[in-house]
């Protein structure tokens, strides 16, 4: 019931408009958000590579109202990727598709990714290209595997909630396509997605098996330890080595795992957003985990 309310808000544009506006943002947001810029973000990624963590920069945003805006976004990303050269040499940037204008245009939204992927191309990054809601799994991942055909340095991402996911994790191997598995962060039917947490808990760990015997250098992303331990059993009973995989986590969350992934001696990347258009993706994070709202309620009590 939390979860639902919490994703119905994430959707709430005037209390969304308020929020991101207000003078205390940067104190209730700081814990999941890296800073408002992309100085905040790039400082954050030198941190954590000396730390021998690698990172994924978001530059948040989603669902942007004009082509004018989608270009904006597109122009930061390619100022990011220009900036991480020299400083972070093994982060990526993470981009939506909804911030690049698929929404308004597809033909649009596809020449703003391609600018992006020749700068990424030209630079040696890699760009991994988040899922969204299902009413655009389809096209996200054909551009992201067409893209992928042109370049060859895209990360497409599936959510293990959808029913549909084991076909296109199958789509996505034959193609040879990099895939970050996540279990997926949108309010979603029953008719596309599994709802109890058990179900998409074994969807993951069927498709993160596929992914690590048959996929190229998948992503597997998530803080859930009990998946983490029978994907690291997984690994050893097959003999896969460290280097084929990678974990991934979110900027602020379970930061002792992914200390000890480091120390560890296996590839550890965290998502790290940053920026003004925090709101949509700070309630899902409260979502997630509705004890984050007393963390949320302290914050807010100090003053
Ligand atoms: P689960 O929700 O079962 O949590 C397992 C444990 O992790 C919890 O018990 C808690 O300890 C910790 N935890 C999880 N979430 C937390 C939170 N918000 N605050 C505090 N602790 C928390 N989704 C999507 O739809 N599209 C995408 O492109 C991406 N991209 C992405 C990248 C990366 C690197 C990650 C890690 C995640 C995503 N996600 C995503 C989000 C993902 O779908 C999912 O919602 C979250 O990762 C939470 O799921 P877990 O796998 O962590 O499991």
């Amino acid at each position: 019931m939390l979860r639902t309310g919490l994703l119905y808000l994430a959707r709430h544009q005037s209390l969304r408009r308020w929020l991101e506006t207000a003078p205390s943002a940067g104190r209730l947001t700081s814990r999941f958000v890296a800073g408002l810029t992309l100085d905040d973000a790039l400082a954050a990624a030198e941190r954590l590579e000396r730390e021998g963590i690698l990172a994924s920069l978001d530059h948040l945003g989603e669902s942007v109202t004009s082509l004018d805006e989608a270009a904006a976004a597109r122009d930061e990303y390619i100022e990011a990727i220009e900036r991480l050269s020299g400083r972070s040499p093994r982060s990526t940037v993470s981009i939506k598709l909804t911030q690049f204008g698929l929404h308004l245009s597809e033909e649009a939204c596809r020449a703003n990714v391609d600018r992006l992927m020749r700068a990424a191309t030209r630079l040696g990054r890699m760009v991994e290209i988040d899922m969204e809601s299902s009413e655009y799994t389809e096209r996200i991942l054909q551009i992201s595997s067409d893209m992928h055909a042109s370049y060859g340095n895209v990360r497409a991402v599936v959510q293990a909630y959808l029913h549909r996911s084991e076909k296109d994790v199958e789509r996505l191997c034959g193609l040879r396509v990099p895939v970050r598995l996540c279990k997926g962060a949108y309010q979603e039917p029953a008719t596309v997605a599994f709802q109890r947490k058990r179900d998409v808990d074994a969807n993951y760990v069927r498709l993160v098996k596929i992914l690590l015997e048959r996929g190229t250098y998948p992503g597997l992303a998530t803080h859930d330890e009990k998946i983490i331990r029978e994907a690291r059993r997984f690994t050893r009973e097959r003999a896969i080595p460290p280097d084929r995989y990678e974990f991934q986590m979110l900027y602020g969350i379970r930061r002792d795992l992914a200390r000890a992934f480091a120390a560890g001696g296996y590839r550890i990347r965290l998502y790290v957003p940053y920026g003004k258009a925090w709101y949509p993706y700070f309630m899902r994070r409260l979502a997630e985990r509705p004890a984050n709202l007393l963390f949320l309620a302290r914050n807010v009590l100090k003053g």
